[in-house]
């Protein structure tokens, strides 16, 4: 009898599309590697989260994104690095969104200083504040923001477990990032540092199929490689010589693509530009010197990015896990860039 009656209930559960809730397993739970010191990385993420507390607030996010984002479509790649950013230092607890008076926080270390799109998340944040106050973290906003940004471009899509808290701290000293001029070895070890693996950095790599950066970050590469007015023979020398007209050796403003031929649409082109030797960074050809990500590559390459998408969303969950404070460590903010 007790049986009948708990399957007459889940019957009627599934018909009326109740679901209770939808925890998100953390993909470190049973990992050997800590992502990062804070003690909130084993904690689990719920879809969820927001159900009852916020129930408008996923739409409040795509909607306030859409406004932003679709008439400055280049936004979408600035937010997305912006998430990347955030998680690699101190985890994704929004911590790169905070100001400080000394101009010693995150957001003013070099590699931070070309970040654009704060205004979208302080939009998205007032609009969430004006429905539901105090409620929604700007660690999960960011995430958020990031994943509906590039939905924007008709990228992939991505589930976003939620219930991040705010990080208290923001350090310059600490913005410690993958460097541009990184061999594979040091990217590889910056992911595992992070509880990423070596198919989530190629994976991610994929990101700069979108988005632009400056002549300064190339110009030794195509100028002056070892002292000698070179180039790294690591290049195509077709790409270099198209570099080299876009870039004067002394120019280190004028914007460069970084997907050559495909720099607005989220596709896998961006594998098919490093395997013919046109990856823009020495970090994305790097990731020819590696026989796995070389496969990916490759297989990419071959399969015309069948199962980029698929990947990319896998990856870009375990990302928004590093480091995760949740219950009751950090805070909710009200602003995102002031700690309260
Ligand atoms: C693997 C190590 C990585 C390195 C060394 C790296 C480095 C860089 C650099 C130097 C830029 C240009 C910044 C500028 O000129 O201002 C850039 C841009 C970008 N990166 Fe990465 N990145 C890496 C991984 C990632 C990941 C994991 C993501 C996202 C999941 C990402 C997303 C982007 C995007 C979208 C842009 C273009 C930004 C824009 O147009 O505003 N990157 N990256």
């Amino acid at each position: 009898m007790a049986l009948k009656n708990l399957l007459s209930l889940m019957v009627l559960l599934g018909v009326v599309g109740v679901s209770v809730a939808r925890p998100y397993d953390n993909p470190f739970r049973n990992s050997q590697s800590n992502p990062q010191s804070n003690p909130g990385t084993m904690g689990n993420l719920d879809l969820d989260y927001y159900r009852y507390k916020c129930p408008q607030m996923e739409d409040i996010v795509r909607r306030v994104t859409i406004q932003y984002v679709s008439p400055k479509p280049t936004l979408a790649a600035a937010l997305l690095r912006m998430h990347f950013h955030d998680c690699f230092v101190r985890g994704c607890d929004g911590s790169i969104l905070l100001k400080s008076p000394n101009n010693d926080a995150e957001r003013d270390a070099p590699p931070n200083l070309t970040l654009k799109g704060y205004e979208v998340v302080d939009a998205v944040k007032s609009a969430l504040e004006l429905e539901c106050p105090g409620v929604v973290s700007c660690a999960d906003v960011l995430a958020l923001v990031a994943r509906d940004s590039v939905l924007v471009i008709r990228g992939p899509w991505w589930p976003v477990p939620l219930g991040r808290r705010d990080g208290r701290i923001s350090r310059i000293s600490e913005a410690n990032l993958p460097s541009p001029f990184a061999d594979v070895n040091t990217l590889k070890k910056n992911f595992t540092d992070k509880g990423l693996n070596t198919k989530d950095l190629v994976v991610l790599s994929g990101a700069h199929t979108i988005g632009v950066s400056s002549c300064g970050l190339i110009s030794s590469r195509i100028h002056n490689f070892t002292g000698r007015g070179d180039f790294d023979p690591a290049m195509n020398p077709n790409y270099v010589k198209e570099l080299k007209s876009r870039c004067q050796p002394k120019d280190v403003k004028t914007i460069v693509d970084m997907d050559p031929g495909s720099v607005d649409k989220f596709d896998s082109h961006y594998f098919d530009a490093v395997d013919q030797r046109k990856g823009l960074f020495i970090s994305d050809s790097a990731l020819l010197n590696d026989w796995e990500t070389k496969l990916y590559i490759k297989t990419q390459v071959w399969t015309g990015g069948a199962s980029f998408n698929r990947d990319f969303a896998e990856s870009m969950v375990k990302l928004g896990f590093i480091g995760i404070l949740t219950g009751d460590q950090g805070e909710v903010r009200s602003r995102c860039d002031l700690v309260k």
